[in-house]
């Protein structure tokens, strides 16, 4: 499983990629905005900082804007992954990016219908919104079960990029579900180191240790 950062955080980004374990970044108009940087500049940052997959949603919402301005994206970087939204005209702008080559991730989605509509327009990434459906009384993550299972019924290149993931239960969930990868808000993958016995198991070696060689007297 691939794991992505859900932010545009540079500092957040940089901690990330300082890990080791980041495989690429998503965005989103609200995470540019709350940077409060223009949107090509930041996404320049951004590949310069983590050297992988980069999502940059088209802020156009008709097609011919919508395909302009995902060329414009996709020239900022080869790492760029332009990302339209799961609309009619989002679904154009997808099979017409994918047929020059540009790939797509294809955003916002909610139902395995809408995930089919993507892997048939060429789409590299469908995104579906696990938080978002728990939020309105679902079961987020039986969308990314479903759609796993369609796409490997029918052999779908379109890889799972669960999204809205809001917890460290929903990446391993996602991760047991079958999502090849998974984009989280930086806190959600901070969590994952976290457990007591960890901590507790540390502190106890290095007393144990310490014990013998630190606090020996010194021979001689
Ligand atoms: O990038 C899109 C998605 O991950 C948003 O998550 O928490 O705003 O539903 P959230």
């Amino acid at each position: 499983m691939k794991f992505f950062l859900d932010t545009a955080n540079l500092q957040e980004l940089q901690t990330g990629a300082s890990w080791g374990i980041v495989d690429g970044v998503t965005t989103n108009p609200t995470l540019i905005a709350k940077e409060g940087q223009p949107l090509e500049e930041q996404i320049r940052r951004i590949c310069a900082i983590v050297d992988g997959d980069i999502s940059a949603e088209v802020i156009a919402t008709e097609t011919s804007a919508m395909v302009e301005e995902g060329r414009r994206l996709a020239r900022i970087h080869k790492n760029i992954v332009v990302k339209c939204p799961l609309t009619r005209d989002g679904i154009r702008t997808t099979a017409a990016l994918s047929k020059e080559g540009i790939r797509v991730n294809v955003t916002l989605c909610f139902t395995p219908g809408q995930a089919l509509l993507a892997a048939k327009a060429g789409a590299y990434f469908i995104s579906p919104f696990v938080g978002r459906l728990d939020d309105v009384g679902y079961t987020g993550m039986d969308l990314i079960r479903s759609i796993t299972k369609i796409y490997q019924n029918y052999e779908f290149p379109t890889q799972v990029l669960a999204a809205s993931l809001r917890s460290p239960t929903h990446v391993i969930d996602a991760a047991l579900a079958g999502a090849h990868i998974g984009t989280m808000p930086f806190k959600v993958m901070d969590m994952l180191f976290n457990h007591p016995l960890t901590d507790k198991g540390l502190q106890q070696f290095l007393a144990d240790y310490d014990k013998v060689f630190r606090e020996a007297p010194v021979a001689g």
